[in-house]
């Protein structure tokens, strides 16, 4: 149990801290008309390299990784309970953050750093509520 709580906790590590880096990453593709400086790779941009082959699959891992835990543990618990549905909106977000970088290859000139900056705020506020979650667990009486 104790590797698939080892690997669940580096995994989602790596998925929190590269979503943290995404919205500032695409508003920065979308202000500054960066490609010159970015490589030529078939990612086309590091924002994509960044959520395609780090985000993405760090959180199926983190989410496997969570879930066998769950099954192991047999951890039925609201505060779970409250955790994962923490967790499907960070997942939305996720989500979210792929459309926005999808909104910039196709360099429209609608400016996105607004939406940019909700995400970070968002994403921000999900974490915390899910660390806290986790730490916390407060009791079923605790919990809105
Ligand atoms: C579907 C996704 C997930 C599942 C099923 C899941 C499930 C679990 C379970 C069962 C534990 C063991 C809890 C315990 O008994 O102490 C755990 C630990 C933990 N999870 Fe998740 N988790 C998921 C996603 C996440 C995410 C996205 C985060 C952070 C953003 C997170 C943060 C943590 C932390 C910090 C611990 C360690 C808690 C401790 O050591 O007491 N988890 N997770």
């Amino acid at each position: 149990m104790i590797w698939f709580l080892t690997l669940h906790i580096i995994t989602l590590i790596f998925w929190c801290a590269s979503l943290l880096y995404l919205p500032a990453l695409i508003a920065g593709i979308h202000s500054r008309s960066i490609a010159l400086h970015e490589p030529k790779n078939k990612y086309g941009s590091v924002a994509r390299f960044v959520f395609t082959a780090i985000a993405t699959p760090a959180a199926l891992l983190a989410i496997m990784s969570g879930t066998v835990v769950f099954l192991l543990n047999r951890t039925v618990e609201v505060w779970l309970i409250g955790k994962l549905t923490l967790v499907t909106l960070l997942v939305v977000s996720h989500t979210l953050a792929g459309l926005l970088l999808m909104h910039t290859q196709d360099r429209s000139q609608k400016p996105i750093a607004g939406w940019c900056r909700l995400l970070s705020v968002v994403l921000w506020c999900l974490m915390g509520g899910i660390i806290w979650t986790v730490l916390a667990k407060p009791a079923a009486e605790m919990l809105p």
